[in-house]
């Protein structure tokens, strides 16, 4: 079943109305007056230790620490521990915890809930392509749900990195490479996760995170080195993070990167004059998994003592496993390289959000295992996340209508991907079940398709030289109309700590491909991963190809709806293809440079900024997907050629369906600011929206803009609009050239 708008809202609602209000216990006390008589009553050490984490043993995110976090907690050294989940297990670290607080100053559970907690949604980078703010919304709703039935407060999510490097393990954890679509979504996710109200029963906090430009690691590989002008920082990766802080997120993650010579968990400038100072953020900052003690080998610190004292007098409030502020910061205040002011300012940030959440009233109130039991799984999650997956599907390839299948046909369905329940989920996974529980390819071909007509083989793994399963799953293919292979990336190979140099179809794919090939039938390409693949002999070679990105707990049903039909694929790439490796970076909105090259009728073809061997464009542009029917553009209508900083630009275009199925089209909007006191990109996207358009029906879908949107840093790094002459862009991805143009006046 397909949602309608109206639908998604309803199930929002429906899921909000669990919300329940938490009683307050002081109510005549503010928040700031109940945690200033608290904080009043807190010794140096117990207000040090609110600034601590550590992770429980339940799930392994990060290097041993070699911490005990359960005597820590019978210490009282703890105000937060990651990585425990589950009413049960978080109950009784919190009575551990309480047993032994002097003033009963409640432990705070956190955990990386990034697409699901237990309903695993499609991996980020996949809900990003459904460029669907509500399904992104009802992703991260669903999630906190879940996650608050499970003892867990807060989540390590949204990651707003921008991301133009797919080499780079982690671009499946983001949005994307775009900051609009970036903006956009973190906005949903935030609201998603935290509510309207964190005090209500349902809610957790959100954290954004990698503060900041995490995702612009050189050549892709993890904890790299970044560098850029802040012009850059500015414009293309801090909006996002900006945005959060705008929509009231409560807590704010370091990143393990330096920026220009800074590690991101010493720097003052991001922290302390940006995100608490110009932004005005009052939550409280936790570094990554032991950021402060890499402030060592980083080499700004020369000393675990000497770290601390960076991170917290640059603004980080908790310490995420490292130690350092329960061992050493006492030491460093009795030395006067810190203030208690600092301290204290740490220590308030962490007790609101503590406060926020209800958990001096009942410290217990996220630990019902009635709620738990009742909460997980639900049908209406299930199919929530079946929706999100079918909009996250894109479409790249559909020679001579090949897709979509229909139940007469007969089906090879092979790839070391068919049956798997383990990958299909992706990583980052929470505690979402994978074997026994997600819903394979196979199992959703047999929720939709003729029983009789289909046969499954692996035929070859995804990392294993091994060619004995080839030949039989070749003599099914000899059998079929159709082949569809299934194949991708093992969910390792995505996520932190899994960049790669390569970014081909791993392993012996290709070559099993090949020799599907030689039957001379159609085959269809289903691929599972988490980057952008490098795909040029497959896009010469297949007839068609579906990105189904890890679409989560009901991804194989997602991935039948489509290939059968039932789902129209309207998902577009949130991330550029590039054709080789060698072309990484790419993303759309590059600069012009002095020497452009106009293509193969460039009648200068040696001084321009080119490749010898390989044409600049991609092999599939941000924004592209392609769907069941087709859509046509005309019309293109701006309300003048003409605005001032005061009034606005209406765009409007006519969008029909000229195609044989009911389609939805992701609308989207581009400008070009042509001469600036700086260098703008070609194309930079100010809006979208997906519309619905039944077979023959023809919509007008309308923009506005302002000269607000039209700003960027200029040449005095003033964040302002520069009139002139600007070109608008509308289309179905970022490659389109339906445009007309209009000035900006003063
Ligand atoms: C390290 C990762 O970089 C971060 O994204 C995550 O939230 C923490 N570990 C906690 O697991």
């Amino acid at each position: 079943m397909k949602y309608t708008k109206t639908a998604l809202l309803l199930l929002a609602f429906s899921l909000t109305a669990y919300a329940q209000k938490g009683k307050n216990a002081k109510k005549t006390q503010t928040r700031e007056e109940f945690v200033t008589e608290l904080m009043g009553k807190m010794t140096i050490d117990e207000k040090i230790s609110q600034l601590v984490q550590f992770t429980a043993d339940g799930t392994v995110t990060g290097p041993k620490a070699g911490v005990n976090y359960i005597d820590e907690i019978k210490k009282g050294n703890v105000g937060s521990i990651l990585n425990a989940t589950g009413v049960k297990y978080t109950r009784e670290l919190q009575k551990m915890n309480l047993d032994n607080s002097r003033l009963k100053i409640p432990l705070l559970f956190g955990y990386d809930v990034i697409h699901g907690y237990k309903t695993i949604f499609p991996i980020s980078l996949g809900e990003a392509a459904t460029w669907d703010t509500d399904a992104v919304a009802l992703s991260a709703r669903v999630a906190a749900e879940e996650t608050a039935a499970s003892g867990v407060h807060w989540t390590f999510a949204p990651m707003v990195d921008i991301t133009r490097d797919p080499r780079w393990g982690r671009v499946s954890e983001g949005s994307g490479e775009d900051t609009y679509l970036g903006v956009q979504l973190a906005i949903a996710r935030v609201k998603g996760f935290q509510g309207t109200n964190l005090n209500d029963l349902n809610t957790i906090l959100a954290c954004t995170k990698h503060f900041a430009a995490y995702g612009a690691a050189e050549a892709g590989r993890d904890y790299n080195t970044v560098d850029m002008s802040e012009r850059v920082l500015r414009e293309t990766y801090l909006p996002p993070f900006q945005a959060t802080v705008d929509a009231g997120v409560a807590t704010f993650m370091t990143s393990f990167n330096e920026i220009a010579g800074v590690p991101a968990t010493a720097n003052k400038f991001l922290l302390r004059d940006v995100l608490k100072g110009e932004w005005g953020f009052d939550g409280f900052v936790v570094t990554d998994y032991t950021a402060i003690n890499e402030l060592i080998p980083h080499g700004v610190a020369k000393d675990s003592v000497h770290a601390g004292e960076l991170a917290l007098k640059a603004g980080v409030d908790m310490d995420m496993v490292g130690a350092v502020y329960l061992k050493f910061l006492k030491k460093s205040l009795q030395e006067g390289n810190v203030t208690e002011a600092q301290i204290n300012d740490a220590c308030r940030r962490i007790l609101n959000a503590k406060y926020d959440l209800g958990l001096f009233e009942d410290p217990y109130r996220y630990s019902d295992d009635k709620r738990e039991k009742q909460t997980i799984y639900k049908k209406e999650y299930l199919d929530a996340a079946l929706h999100v997956a079918n909009e996250s599907m894109v479409l790249l390839k559909n020679e001579n209508s090949v897709l979509p299948l229909n139940k007469n046909q007969k089906v090879a369905f092979v790839g070391p991907l068919v049956s798997d329940e383990w990958n299909i989920i992706g990583s980052w996974a929470a505690t979402g079940d994978r074997y026994g529980y997600a819903t394979s390819v196979e199992e959703g071909i047999m929720e939709v398709a003729n029983k009789k007509n289909v046969s499954f083989d692996k035929g070859v793994e995804i990392l294993k030289d091994d060619r004995s399963m080839i030949a039989k799953a070749v003599e099914s293919a000899r059998n079929a109309d159709v082949i569809v292979a299934v194949m991708g990336e093992f969910e390792n190979m995505t996520g932190e700590a899994a960049s790669r140099s390569s970014i081909d179809l791993p392993g012996i794919q290709k070559e099993f491909l090949a020799e599907l090939k030689k039957l001379n039938k159609p085959i269809v390409l289903v691929l599972l991963n988490g980057r952008p693949l490098t795909l040029e002999w497959e896009n010469e070679n297949m007839d068609a190809i579906l990105e189904a990105w890890y679409p989560g707990t009901r991804g194989g049903a997602a991935i039948a709806q489509t290939l059968y039909g039932i789902n129209n694929p309207s998902g577009k790439l949130p991330m550029t293809f590039p054709r080789n490796v060698g072309q990484v970076p790419i993303y759309y909105n590059h600069k012009n440079t002095g020497r452009p090259y106009l293509g193969p009728t460039d009648p200068e073809q040696k001084y321009k900024s080119r490749y010898t061997d390989v044409d600049n464009s991609p092999l599939y542009p941000f924004g592209y997907g392609l769907s069941y029917t087709t859509f046509d553009y005309s019309n293109l209508k701006l309300s003048s050629n003409q605005i001032n900083f005061n009034n606005t630009l209406k765009i409007s275009v006519e969008v029909s369906n000229t195609g044989n199925y009911d389609g939805e089209e992701v609308v989207q909007l581009y400008i070009k600011d042509k001469v600036g006191t700086v260098t703008r990109p070609v194309k930079e996207l100010k809006g979208f929206k997906k519309v619905a358009l039944k077979k023959g029906e023809k919509k007008t879908v309308e923009f506005e803009i302002s000269s607000n949107d039209l700003r960027f840093y200029n040449i005095d790094m003033d964040f302002v609009a520069e009139p002139g002459d600007f070109e608008v862009f509308v289309g179905g991805s970022s490659a389109t050239e339906t445009k007309d143009k209009f000035v900006l006046v003063r």
